[in-house]
């Protein structure tokens, strides 16, 4: 089986999960940005990665998803700034949407499963949301410090095991 894990990262996280799943498989496997993948032809399982922005995938990820991605099997890994467990009903719902839209821009794929987690929000991005003068944005910037040392060894250890699983359905 031929995989392929690419990402697209501007502070780090993202890509220390791609590094993570990239690790954990064995087969034949390569790792690139999505700047460096033109085609995803040729490949057996795709595992795209990339940061929530503004509420849902980010252009980039919109652009390889939409041009090169349909019918192939794809599965996604995804960071945020909201923490993936939350007792507030309400930021558990945001997060819920935000993911849903990874989900939904798969739909013309063979999409096999989302892993997601937490990255540290930059104190240089914290200062961006500030200044966005988007209020939902700057209350993410807010919450900076309880993103500090995100994706953690267990969330790295726990993106290596999403991806094994979904390689061991494909050959079960
Ligand atoms: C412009 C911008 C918008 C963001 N919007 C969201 C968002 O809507 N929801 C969220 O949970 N995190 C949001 N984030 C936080 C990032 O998704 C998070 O820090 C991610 O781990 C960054 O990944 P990277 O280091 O791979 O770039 C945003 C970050 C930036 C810079």
């Amino acid at each position: 089986m031929k995989i392929l894990v690419t990402y697209w990262s501007q502070t780090g996280n993202t890509k220390k999960v791609a590094e993570a799943i990239f690790q954990a498989l064995t087969c034949d496997r390569e790792i690139r940005p999505f700047d460096s993948v033109d085609s995803l032809n040729g490949t057996d399982l795709v595992f795209i990665g990339f940061p929530i922005m503004q509420f849902g995938p980010p252009a980039a990820a919109r652009k390889l998803v939409n041009e090169l991605a349909e019918g192939k099997r794809i599965a996604l890994f995804v960071t945020h700034a909201m923490p993936s467990q939350s007792d507030d009903p309400l930021q558990k719902a945001m997060l819920e949407k935000e993911l849903q839209k990874c989900r939904a821009l798969c739909a013309k794929t063979e999409f096999l499963g989302l892993y997601h987690c937490q990255g540290e929000l930059s104190e240089k991005t914290a200062g961006e949301l500030i200044s966005s003068g988007i209020p939902m944005l700057a209350s993410f910037a807010e919450m900076r410090t309880r993103t500090i040392g995100h994706p953690d060894q267990t969330e790295l250890a726990e993106a290596g095991m999403f991806a094994r699983s979904i390689t061991e359905t494909l050959k079960g």
